[in-house]
């Protein structure tokens, strides 16, 4: 397991560097690799919205003159993130910004790439705007559907003063639970309920559609466990999906297969309203009690 921490502020070793580094220190205990990225290093400039990643659809920015496939990479390549970032006028620096615009933009080109994976905050503030800098890395985390383990504010202005805050630092150090969270959401079964709405015209082509994919599901997805297509008896253009896979892991895979990209890119124009998505575990039955759909 790997957790990626980039740092938005552009003093290296200062208040942010020190908060990461208490995190790391409790993960790496745990045997858990650590990377932290400081973004002032590299070049990362904001987003110039050419909506390339949107045509393309290739999971890369289409700028490549800086640092910002690289981070895409490295989010990509890791189960938790940390996002630290001091705080400029009430919130984030424009490196952070950067990143998140530049990161979070291609991932939603290419459904939400960064999905399921868990994430922290952390900010250094000398008085005020702690809680708006935090608010706004939780924003990106969300807008990706990062579950948030938790996040830290410890205050000092020089370097190395937020080591005073000790409230703080605790703050930083109890992040390290995003491991636990990562692994429990790794492991555990995953299940999906969806409603769908087609369009009347579309019936009877969505519906071929979406049992291709169920069928497609089942029979080439070692670990996609149950795809049942259930309509509704008073309105026949509402369906019910009720799927579950033995791990998020296996749901991700599902979402990369040719089955399921072909069922998304035909069917997409052919509903009245996106899909409501219910995501979650299995309360009852326990996991070791499922069977595979055959
Ligand atoms: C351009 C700039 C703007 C800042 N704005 C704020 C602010 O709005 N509120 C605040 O409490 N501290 C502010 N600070 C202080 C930093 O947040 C504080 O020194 C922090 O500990 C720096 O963290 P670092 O060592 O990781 O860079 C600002 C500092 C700079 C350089």
């Amino acid at each position: 397991m790997k957790v990626v921490a980039f740092n938005g502020s552009p003093r290296k070793d200062g208040n942010t560097t020190i908060l990461i580094n208490k995190v790391f220190q409790e993960l790496e205990r745990e045997g858990i690799e650590t990377e932290i990225v400081q973004l002032s290093a590299k070049q990362i400039h904001g987003c110039i919205a050419c909506y390339k990643c949107f045509e393309k659809k290739d999971r890369r920015c289409a700028v490549k003159n800086d640092a910002a496939n690289e981070y895409i990479e490295k989010i990509l390549g890791a189960q938790g993130i940390i996002l630290g970032s001091p705080v400029y006028f009430i919130d984030i620096t424009p490196e952070m910004k950067a990143l998140i615009d530049r990161t979070g933009f291609v991932s939603l080109a290419n459904g939400r790439m960064f999905k399921n994976k868990v994430g922290g905050t952390v900010a250094a503030v000398r008085r005020t705007g702690g809680v708006h800098t935090i608010d706004s890395m939780n924003h990106f985390l969300l807008s990706q559907e990062i579950f948030i383990a938790g996040r830290a504010i410890a205050f000092g202005m020089d370097k190395g003063e937020v080591e005073k805050d000790e409230e703080g630092i605790q703050f930083a150090k109890s992040l390290e639970g995003c491991d636990d969270q990562s692994e429990r959401r790794m492991t555990e079964m995953y299940a999906l309920v969806v409603t769908i709405h087609i369009k009347p015209e579309h019936r009877e082509e969505y519906i071929k559609a979406i049992l291709d994919d169920a069928r497609g599901s089942v029979k080439n997805e070692d670990n996609c466990l149950l795809f049942n297509v259930i309509q509704d008896e008073t309105d026949p253009n509402c369906l019910y999906l009720y799927e579950a896979y033995r791990d998020v892991k296996a749901f991700e895979y599902h979402t990369q297969t040719p089955h399921f990209i072909h069922f998304f890119n035909t069917t997409k124009d052919w509903v009245t309203q996106p899909m409501a998505i219910g995501k979650g575990t299995h309360l009852f039955p326990l996991d070791d009690r499922w069977k595979k759909q055959v």
